[in-house]
């Protein structure tokens, strides 16, 4: 058990380092954010199943990481279309930028509130990923060319 919370630890902190650690292109900078996001998802997504232990000082840590990484992937859509074969994302993006802006700006208020005021148990931890799951999904269905 002590080996869990030791590797969810450095889980966090190595995808806190990614967060900072994009390419200068802004695909480069939103990819690594959005890895960023998926690797936190997992660490409290194992922590709300209790696959490892809840531990409130990784929560925070990474909840603030998720923060910072749907803050970064806001800055790393440019105003003109960014659509490329390096890049998953569908130039649907530019065709409703409003709607596309809307739903990033609600990830970041999830998680901003989040941060602020970290769930309390797993329970309530597996309420926020509730919340936060579909936000994902939605946004990749519209947005993001599928993934095989
Ligand atoms: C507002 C829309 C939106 C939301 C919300 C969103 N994503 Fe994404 N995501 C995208 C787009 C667009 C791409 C493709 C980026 C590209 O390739 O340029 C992407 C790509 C990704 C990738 C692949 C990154 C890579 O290595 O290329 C992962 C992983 C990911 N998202 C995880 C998440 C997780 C986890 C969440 C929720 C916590 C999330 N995303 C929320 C739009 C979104």
């Amino acid at each position: 058990m002590k080996f869990s919370v030791i590797t969810s630890t450095v889980a966090a902190s190595l995808v806190a380092g990614v967060v900072f650690a994009g390419g200068h292109l802004a695909y480069e900078q939103r990819q690594a954010a959005m890895k960023a996001m998926g690797g936190s998802l997992r660490v409290v997504g194992g922590m709300a199943q209790g696959a490892v232990p809840f531990d409130a000082d990784t929560l925070a840590t990474t909840l603030a990481t998720m923060q910072a990484a749907a803050e970064t992937a806001q800055g790393a859509f440019p105003a003109e279309p960014d659509v490329s074969e390096n890049s998953k994302a569908l130039a649907a993006i530019w065709e409703d930028r409003e709607d596309f802006d809307m739903r990033l700006q609600t990830l970041v208020d999830t998680f901003t509130t989040a941060a602020a005021n970290p769930p309390a148990d797993a329970a309530a931890l597996g309420a926020l990923l509730g919340q936060v799951g579909p936000q994902c999904q939605t946004c990749h269905q519209n947005y993001r060319q599928p993934t095989e």
